[in-house]
């Protein structure tokens, strides 16, 4: 049995005693807290307000959500309770607009949510809610190898936001490729860049890599350009929010303009996701739709009021990569070298 109030940096998520526990990822790495939940509405929220972050971590903690949601569904309405937890559901699918790995397991709960009779669906969704979490954890494991072994010689890296351990459902996508690369031998060093506004890489990636053990220098995200310039980054490498079926990549703002930069500098660019972050239901990245979140997040910082009062801001928290800028996108299922639509079809067929 796991203690939920030991923290570690490889669970987000735990199901311990029949509730919810998420790591708290507003306040890491100051404090390491787990905050319980035993109402689907209050996984909703969380997600919102990003105590759960990283696409294929919000899909685990929906997942979850949803086995909350229909326990309470058959305690108010027994045999009738799929109609009772639809208003869940819908709240679990509105928390955050952009990772599709949220709507991905939100599905895979529904289509065993129409196979189940009219009994206690909660063992049975349980289930099914650790299989996403485990599967998560091993497709990891798998695309973490596979994007090492495309590291041909010993480099740096720049990574950007952060898609580790605490991302997922453990091991991370962009940080798995960077643990068995390290593990390997190839990576001297990871660049985290710091992620304005919400700090991922200074908190979550210097965090991750310190506590393994792997060399890394926090900076501005405005200091990359100047670093590729100096020559020794080999791979920009990060994790994904959604995957058009062109090879088009949301990822964290400021991914984008990364790409443009190691592309004018002769780095290569390697998007590593589960195939849960592929969406083939929308064509290029001009259909995946882009979070805005509050502009006070942009406005202050750490509770301090930077921006004059009256500031117009605007704060997209995610941006489209196109795939012409992107050299590989690694998954558990295989690479995709310079991604189109035809390469994106053969791996998801
Ligand atoms: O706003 P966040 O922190 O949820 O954004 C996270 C990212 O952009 C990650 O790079 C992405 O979700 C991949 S996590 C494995």
């Amino acid at each position: 049995m796991i203690d939920p109030t030991i923290p570690s940096p490889d669970d987000a998520a735990l199901w311990y005693a029949d509730r919810l526990y998420l790591a708290d990822q507003r306040i890491l790495p100051e404090r390491a807290e787990f905050l319980s939940y035993d109402q689907a509405a209050d996984v909703a929220e969380a997600i919102h307000a990003m105590v759960v972050r990283g696409a294929p971590a919000i899909g685990v903690a929906a997942a979850y959500g949803v086995v909350l949601a229909a326990r309470a569904a058959y305690a108010a309405a027994g045999a009738n309770w799929k109609d009772a937890i639809e208003a869940d559901l819908q709240r679990l699918a509105a928390s955050r607009p952009t990772a599709v790995n949220l709507f991905w397991a939100i599905r895979r709960m529904r289509t065993l949510i129409e196979r189940l009779d009219r009994a206690d669906p909660t063992p049975a969704l349980l289930n099914e809610a650790q299989a996403i979490h485990e599967a998560d954890r091993a497709a990891n494991r798998r695309l973490g190898d596979l994007g090492a072994a495309l590291i041909t010689e010993p480099t740096d890296i720049i990574t950007h936001c952060n898609a580790g351990a605490i991302a997922t459902g453990g091991y991370g996508t962009a940080l798995g490729v960077v643990r068995s690369a390290f593990a390997a031998g190839k990576i001297r060093r990871v660049f985290a860049d710091e992620t304005r506004p919400w700090m991922q890489g200074a908190r979550l990636t210097a965090w991750e890599l310190m506590h393994d053990g792997i060399p890394v220098t926090l900076q501005a995200d405005g200091a990359a350009a100047s670093l590729m310039a100096a020559g020794t980054v080999g791979w920009v490498i990060v994790g994904s929010d959604r995957i058009a079926a062109n090879g088009d990549v949301a990822n964290k703002i400021g991914t984008y303009g990364l790409a443009v930069m190691a592309r004018y500098h002769g780095i290569k660019v390697m998007v590593a996701a589960p195939t849960s972050t592929v969406d083939m239901d929308v064509a290029t990245g001009a259909d995946i739709p882009i979070e805005e979140r509050d502009a006070e997040e942009l406005l202050s910082c750490g509770g301090r009021r930077l921006a004059p009062m009256g500031c117009a801001a605007r704060n997209p928290v995610f941006d489209v990569t196109p795939a012409a800028l992107v050299d590989a996108i690694v998954t558990e299922r295989g690479v995709v070298l310079e991604p189109t639509p035809d390469k994106m079809r053969v791996l998801m067929a």
